[in-house]
């Protein structure tokens, strides 16, 4: 063991997902070692402890995998489990350091950000619950970064990663496993299998898109394996190192080839797709795109289908900015629901605590208790015992769901790229007139009610402040502005549409079209064109 000589590099300041830069960033000589030296740092250490190490197989992330590896060994940690070729889904990442019992793991991933050596590279370190760091430790990691001045590393060559089994590496046992078994055991305790097993056994097609992304294996072993999908059922299978130039980012605009082949005269019955390290979804039935928000209150109204949540749900969770229809149903079943501000790590309290099993966000996450990350596979899986209990097509039970609750209209319209200072004068003017809007009436809606939205942690007390603009109008509808935390090149406006038709008439209008008098009076009142110059958003979903 050596402890090489370094100096701090500015900017390694993890976000809510990590620390994510351009991959060649991370390449550079010392930058990786000096984070994750400093994560081991403020974590009190990893002496003694049993740690989890896996990613989505983009580049570098061998490489990576196998400094960590060498690091944590003369770090002292006493095991360290990884996946096999380095790979683990975030998910899976999430479920081994709970089925374990380690006291944390580093996930490799930029999540749904393209991969190769001129696209991006992530570093995540998650918890003994098996979910992200909070901001107290990713703020002590930046600290300890700072203030760097050498780190700990086995001297010799990368360890094999490919081979199972467990090997000694400078006294710490390293345990390479498959990297789907325990995840695959896992979705067996929650779902149905025989039941879906039946449904593919019937004839039932579905196309899984896994964008070349990590859950390729994980999909072959669950749907064709497993559940006796036939071969093929499962599309960009094998990880690749860029994904083979995908974008591997569920939704209708990136994962356009799933979208033309759903809506064309060939669909399948079900299709799915998931982002570059698993936890995003995507669900689209025959001619059908289902918004992530309505495919969260589906799953909550019918988990008890699922053997996993027969008992019914503890209560379900939900971020601001995605639309209300959970809240329909959860008021129907009496159950808690929560509005927290945009971030998955705001539902780790409630799931902790015991007060929420679903939780779901608008940007394509959905999740439960099982583990603390979103889990895309998971979402695609509940939707399969559903569908083989119900025995309906996903038309049929969008339409009864709306005829049940009403439809929740929905739409994100993202403008990306803005310059920075012309969306925040944007968004400041705005915050000035929010108390001067209720009454004002354009496009034939009047303005009830217009806040920012700030959100008290009803676990630990903890508030959040400035968490997006809500401008509600009579009648239901509503518009929230907010700036992305994710994008990497100038500002990204959000604005999210929703307007509620409790039917039973005018249930199934094109979103954009019931939502057009919303989308006119927010440019009435906000002006996006006119700040911007941009006549249409970027991205519709
Ligand atoms: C990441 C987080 C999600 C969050 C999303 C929001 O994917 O894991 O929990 O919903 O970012 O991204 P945005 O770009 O809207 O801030
Ligand atoms: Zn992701």
């Amino acid at each position: 063991m050596t402890r090489t000589p370094t100096t701090p590099f500015e900017g390694q300041k993890p976000g809510t997902s990590g620390l994510r830069k351009k991959t060649r960033v991370f390449m550079q000589p010392n930058y990786l070692e000096n984070f994750v030296q400093a994560t081991f740092d403020a974590v009190g250490g990893v002496s003694g402890k049993t740690l989890v190490l896996g990613g989505d197989g983009r580049y570098f992330g061998r490489e990576a995998a196998a400094i960590i590896a060498r690091m944590a060994a003369a770090n002292g940690a006493a095991r360290l489990i990884v996946g096999q070729g380095g790979w683990l889904s975030t998910p899976a990442a999430s479920n081994l350091i709970r089925q374990r019992k380690a006291d944390g793991g580093i996930i490799l991933s930029a999540s749904h950000n393209p991969g190769g050596p001129d696209e991006d590279f992530g570093v995540k370190y998650n918890m003994a619950n098996g979910g992200p760091a909070p901001e107290a430790v990713t703020a002590a990691i930046h600290a300890r970064s700072q203030e760097i001045d050498g780190y700990l590393i086995l001297e010799g060559g990368a360890p094999d990663l490919e081979t199972q089994g467990t090997a000694d590496l400078g006294g710490m046992a390293i345990e390479v496993v498959d990297p789907v078994a325990a995840y695959a055991d896992l979705m067996e305790t929650l779902f149905d299998f025989d039941a879906i097993r039946g449904l593919f056994a019937s004839g039932f097609r579905m196309r899984m898109d896994s964008m070349n992304a990590i859950t390729g294996p994980y999909a072959v072993e669950l749907l064709e394996r497993r559940l006796g999908a036939p071969a093929g059922t499962v599309v960009h299978a094998t990880p690749l190192p860029d994904f083979g130039g995908m974008h591997p980012d569920p939704n209708p605009t990136w994962a356009h080839e799933l979208m033309a082949e759903m809506m064309g005269p060939a669909a399948p019955d079900f299709g799915a797709a998931s982002d570059g390290d698993g936890d995003r979804n995507m669900i689209l039935g025959r001619g059908v795109y289902v918004s992530p928000s309505d495919s969260l209150a589906v799953l909550a109204a019918n988990a008890h289908l699922c053997p996993g949540y027969a008992g019914g749900l503890k209560g379900v969770a939900r971020s601001m900015p995605t639309s209300a229809a959970v809240d329909r149903v959860a008021e129907a079943r009496g159950i808690e629901c929560h509005e927290t501000p945009t971030g998955w790590k705001f539902f780790g309290n409630l799931m902790d605590a015991g007060r929420v099993s679903l939780c779901g966000e608008e940007s394509f996450g959905t999740g439960s208790d099982h583990v603390r990350e979103k889990d895309g596979l998971w979402a695609v899986l509940m939707w399969l015992n559903i569908l083989a209990v119900r025995g309906q097509s996903v038309a049929e039970i969008m339409a009864d769901h709306w005829e049940e609750y009403g439809r929740n209209y929905y739409s994100r319209h993202d403008y990306e790229c803005l310059p920075n200072d012309i969306a925040d004068l944007m968004l400041s003017i705005l915050r000035g007139e929010l108390s001067g809007l209720p009454g004002r009436a354009e496009a034939g809606l009047v303005v009830a009610a217009a806040d920012e939205f700030a959100y008290t942690d009803p676990i630990d007390g903890s508030v959040s402040q400035g968490q997006g603009f809500r401008i509600l109008f009579e009648g239901g509808s509503r518009v929230v502005l907010r700036l992305s935390g994710t994008g990497t090149e100038g500002a990204t406006l959000r604005v999210y549409y929703e307007r509620y038709a409790p039917g039973p008439e005018g249930l199934d209008r094109d979103p954009q079209e019931a939502l057009s008098d919303l989308i006119r009076a927010t440019e009435a009142i906000v002006g996006i064109e006119g700040f911007t110059g941009r006549e249409d958003p970027d991205v519709i979903t």
